[in-house]
């Protein structure tokens, strides 16, 4: 294992956060128009610990559906998907605040099955918070977890887990007439006891406005440079996901890196250069 991973010994589960250096729902909060939050997605103990020191909060978002599991779509995730994901994000991350996303199914029907389902999130995976999809119609929802200890972050605007009632991935805000409707969201969401919002998929100007309409910070996702904060998905952002929608910058070529990797360890395994002899154990017993 390499020098710089430091994994926690400790099991994530329900322990509190004791020495306090990791990054609070309150110190989040006060960030809003400050210095910019960075987030990204993270879904597995060590990439959580390579961007734990690099970010401000972590979200075990259930986009691992599609770039972990392979689904079409976010619709399938469960809950222990989401609890196991959880787990091993928070094994690998000290530092930041990390967020569960709530599956599809888990949490719509009713804020009493919300609280059950969004409690065990906390409780077996030891995360801060969760997040959940949905703007004034989750209002209820959002007032009933926070007012019962588990802090939310709304998600507005493009919702993928709607994607079948929109029939796709649609652009929010296009039409000037639907502003109000996703403002209005963003100030029921924060009336509510929200956060934060992650605002996805929305012109520029609209995402402008939502940040100066409410009081808690945006963070935005094909969104605009003006909310208080960006995520992207780890995966897309490494080009470890062959989607690149217009919202995503690639930082880095992992596939490129992978791909070649690969080709060569196959290259060496044919032509039997590999194990050679740094890789193979000798008999005076001096290696590791
Ligand atoms: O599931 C996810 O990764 C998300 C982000 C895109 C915000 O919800």
């Amino acid at each position: 294992m390499s020098s710089q991973s430091t994994l926690s010994k400790k099991s994530a589960v329900a322990e509190p956060d004791i020495k306090r250096k990791r990054m609070t729902v309150p110190n989040f909060m006060a960030r809003k128009g400050g210095e910019p939050l960075v987030c990204l997605t993270a879904y597995t103990a060590h990439v959580a610990n390579l961007l734990d020191k690099r970010c401000d909060l972590l979200l075990v978002g259930d986009s691992l559906g599609m770039v972990i599991h392979g689904m079409p779509n976010t619709l399938g995730v469960t809950l222990e998907h989401m609890i196991m994901h959880g787990q091993g994000v928070m094994r690998g991350a000290e530092k930041s605040l990390v967020v569960v996303d709530m599956p599809f199914g888990s949490f719509e029907e009713s804020p009493e099955i919300a609280f059950r389902n969004a409690a065990r999130v906390v409780k077996e995976t030891g995360c801060a918070a969760i997040k959940l999809e949905g703007g004034a119609e989750m209002a209820p929802t959002i007032r009933h977890l926070t007012r019962r200890g588990i802090p939310v972050m709304a998600h507005i605007g493009l919702m993928p887990q709607n994607m079948n009632v929109m029939g796709g991935f649609k652009v929010a805000g296009r039409d000037e007439r639907d502003w109000q409707n996703i403002i209005q969201d963003a100030r029921e969401v924060e009336k509510a006891g929200a956060f934060s919002v992650v605002v996805e998929g929305v012109t520029e100007p609209l995402a402008e406005k939502i940040t100066e309409s409410i009081a808690i910070p945006t963070i935005g996702i094909g969104a605009s440079v003006k909310c208080d904060g960006q995520i992207l998905v780890f995966e897309d952002m490494v080009g470890l996901f062959p989607r690149v929608p217009t919202f995503v910058k690639r930082y880095g070529n992992m596939q490129e890196m992978i791909e070649g990797a690969a080709d060569t360890y196959a290259e060496e395994v044919k032509a039997r250069r590999f194990p050679g002899d740094d890789h193979v154990y000798t008999l005076d017993k001096k290696d590791g």
